[in-house]
């Protein structure tokens, strides 16, 4: 357990950076590939903790990988093509995202696979995933649907005609991988959200059919249909971007590039957030890669943002942002409304319920309701105290919102179990540092202080 110590706000910087790939590309481009027939190679995947779970998760499973600088290669062995013993374990790390879509692959294991993950992802809820899938014949053990959780799969699977009401895209992506390996049709009415498994599995050409309604997709995917390797090269995390761009237009004077980031429009609905509050950002050199849109962000600071009423159609496709858009709320002028937000208090930790914690901390007044936050702006917002930031259930994302809070508003922060971000952004400090700042990091065991 480390602490990392922020005394000072960040000065402004002129910077040009790259940020680690994308997660939800880099879990899905392993999963699929291990599907596929012969040797993948995937480009830039990310390197970071749930990405390596991915791994020793596909390994366990029969699946040889080897994964070294910037290449990773995946040795598939077509659709069911796991290679396992009996009562082997999974180990899914913090990774919801593997836990789930790994789930939907595994309908038809012929012997009982048991999942875990730590003490965060155990908290979380599987029966958005458990439901659907034992609709297709699979069954669970799980005591309270959670982890750990065995699944039993079956020989004898039948697709299903399944109504996706959350607007989660792990549960939509869940049941597809089960519809790969299901004979027959499979239909997900699903909610909207990001699309990335629906572009990915289109990329591959097989057969699956999109149609956009209004408020949902219609998702029809066939079955059973085996299918040869391929290369795959993943962009930059946008959502790991947010933290980053967010800074910029909370400092003065600032201006950054953020080079070869997937800015899939269902994974950009915080861009759409902050330009309706008056943030500008430019994408340059838009471009098409493995069948998701990449481009470089181009950001500066602004002296001034307005409150939002923020849309509910927004929600999912800003769903991994809402931390860093409340520390933006929190210097408009005026209250901003985010309401509906339920699905924010199930991930790693109860988010929605934590950042209101954090902004009273800041001395930033809030409202928070069952599924909604008020946020009362303050443009001339500077912290002059001390703040301690603590028992935040190592989530990754209020780590990193924390500093990035730190860096722009100032006052002492102390911040602890700084190791989560590695789960999904394991360059974030290292890019602080680049951006010009030096900060301290604590070694409690030893007592002993470093500057970084
Ligand atoms: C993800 C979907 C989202 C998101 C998560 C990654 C994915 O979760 O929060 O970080 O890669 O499919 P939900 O499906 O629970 O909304």
């Amino acid at each position: 357990m480390v602490k990392i110590v922020i005394q000072k706000k960040i000065k402004d910087f002129k910077k040009i950076i790259k940020v680690d790939s994308d997660k939800s590309l880099s879990i899905r481009s392993l999963l699929i590939s291990s599907q596929s027939f012969g040797l993948s190679k995937i480009i830039n995947l990310s390197k970071s903790g749930d990405i390596l779970s991915t791994i020793e998760g596909l390994k366990q499973l029969g699946i040889k990988i080897i994964f070294r600088n910037n290449l990773c290669c995946v040795y598939g062995n077509g659709l069911n093509g796991f290679d396992y013993k009996k009562n082997i374990l999974i180990d899914a790390g913090n990774s919801g995202t593997f836990a789930r879509l790994i789930l939907g692959l595994l309908v038809k294991s012929p012997y009982s696979i048991k999942l875990v993950g730590d003490k965060s992802l155990s908290k979380r809820d599987f029966r958005r995933i458990t439901i659907p899938l034992n609709q297709f014949g699979a069954s669970f053990k799980s005591k309270n649907y959670s982890l750990p959780l065995k699944i039993i799969g079956t020989d004898h699977l039948k697709p299903i005609d399944y109504f996706e009401e959350k607007g989660s895209a792990q549960c939509k992506s869940s049941i597809l991988f089960a519809g790969l390996n299901t004979p027959g049709k499979t239909i997900v009415k699903a909610k909207k959200s990001r699309d990335h498994t629906e572009l990915f599995l289109k990329y591959l050409k097989l057969p699956i059919k999109i149609t956009k309604k209004k408020k949902y997709d219609l998702i029809e995917i066939f079955g059973e249909r085996q299918f040869k390797s391929f290369n795959y090269i993943v962009p930059g995390d946008v959502s790991s971007s947010a933290f980053f761009i967010v800074l910029t237009l909370l400092l003065k004077n600032s201006k950054l590039t953020v080079k070869n980031v997937n800015i899939n429009p269902t994974r950009t609905g915080f861009l759409k957030i902050i330009n309706k509050m008056g943030g500008k950002i430019k994408f340059i050199n838009k471009r098409k890669i493995c069948g998701e849109i990449v481009a470089d962000i181009f950001v500066q600071s602004q002296k001034k943002f307005k409150s939002i009423n923020c849309p509910v159609s927004l929600n999912s496709n800003a769903i991994d942002e809402f931390l860093i858009i409340f520390l933006l709320a929190s210097k408009a002028s005026g209250v901003s409304r985010f309401k509906k937000l339920d699905e924010l208090n199930k991930k790693e930790s109860p988010r929605l319920k934590l950042a209101s914690e954090i902004l009273t901390k800041m001395g930033v007044k809030n409202e928070l309701g069952k599924d909604s936050i008020n946020i009362f702006g303050n443009p001339n917002l500077r912290i002059n105290k001390k703040i301690l930031i603590n028992n935040y259930r190592k989530d990754h994302r209020i780590f990193m919102t924390s500093v990035i809070a730190a860096l722009s508003f100032g006052g002492k922060w102390v911040i602890n179990d700084k190791d989560s971000y590695k789960s999904s952004f394991p360059s974030f400090l290292r890019i602080i540092r680049k951006l010009g700042y030096k900060f301290w990091e604590v070694i409690n065991k030893f007592k002993i202080s470093r500057q970084k």
